[in-house]
């Protein structure tokens, strides 16, 4: 998978693309992450990518000319093409959830354009985006931290870059259940014993508290995740 990246701050993501999973998927060549500087499609010798919005207000709106020009520099290489997701992060785009991750997770590309400033002008929304993407209901400063959140989820999904498939299995979401407790050694720890199910060695049995946890917790912290759910038919 190659992953493109349009912002007016590309250092922004040198160590979240360097550290941890995705990092070590981009060193194994799993994934590819191309950072773009919008500033280089600028059209002045000062790089300005912004302006004031017709019409009054304040703040200044990212222009529609060095966005329209980086996607089409993207356009000529290989991969690239009328099913290719143009993303744009925006506190107004649809809320992102593991279900998104996993369908954009199974395209070849996916281009991620960060917003900033107070906004982006609408001509890039309404012609060259696919959709727009919120990672919550609450506002950045900017598209770049919701962008790295997706790229971790997208990386983590790709065949090989997790240890085993069983941790993606596990994970909270994605079996639409959160994930039930873990516990490491010391079996005691300042009094607090883990479960003795999970010292037993008795797979079945262990299998059977987890998903019991599992449901316990969903039920407790996220009853929304269980709507039109029968919770006897999950075990
Ligand atoms: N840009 C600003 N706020 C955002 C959000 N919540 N999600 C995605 N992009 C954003």
């Amino acid at each position: 998978m190659r992953l493109d990246i349009l912002t007016v701050f590309p250092d922004m993501f040198d160590s979240p693309l360097a550290e941890g999973v995705v990092g070590r998927a981009i060193t194994r060549k799993l994934v590819d992450v191309n950072c773009l500087d919008i500033r280089r499609f600028a059209s002045n010798t000062h790089s300005s990518v912004d302006d004031y919005p017709f019409g009054g207000g304040g703040g200044m709106i990212l222009q529609p000319g060095p966005i329209f020009d980086a996607v089409d520099s993207l356009k000529k290489d290989s991969g690239f093409d009328k099913s290719t997701p143009i993303i744009l992060l925006s506190p107004q785009g649809k809320k992102f959830d593991q279900c998104k991750a996993e369908e954009l997770a199974r395209h070849k590309r996916v281009v991620l354009i960060c917003g900033r400033y107070d906004g982006v002008d609408e001509r890039v929304i309404n012609h060259l985006v696919t959709e727009e993407i919120s990672i919550g209901d609450y506002v950045l400063s900017g598209g770049e931290l919701a962008a790295m959140v997706i790229i971790d989820s997208l990386v983590r999904l790709q065949d090989d870059v997790l240890g085993s498939a069983e941790s993606i299995k596990d994970d909270s979401h994605t079996s639409g259940l959160l994930q039930f407790p873990q516990y490491t050694r010391p079996a005691v720890f300042r009094g607090w014993s883990v479960p003795k199910v999970l010292l037993s060695g008795n797979h079945k049995e262990i299998k059977k508290y987890r998903n019991k946890q599992s449901i316990k917790r969903t039920l407790e912290r996220r009853p929304d995740l269980l709507e039109g759910i029968d919770t006897d038919q999950l075990g």
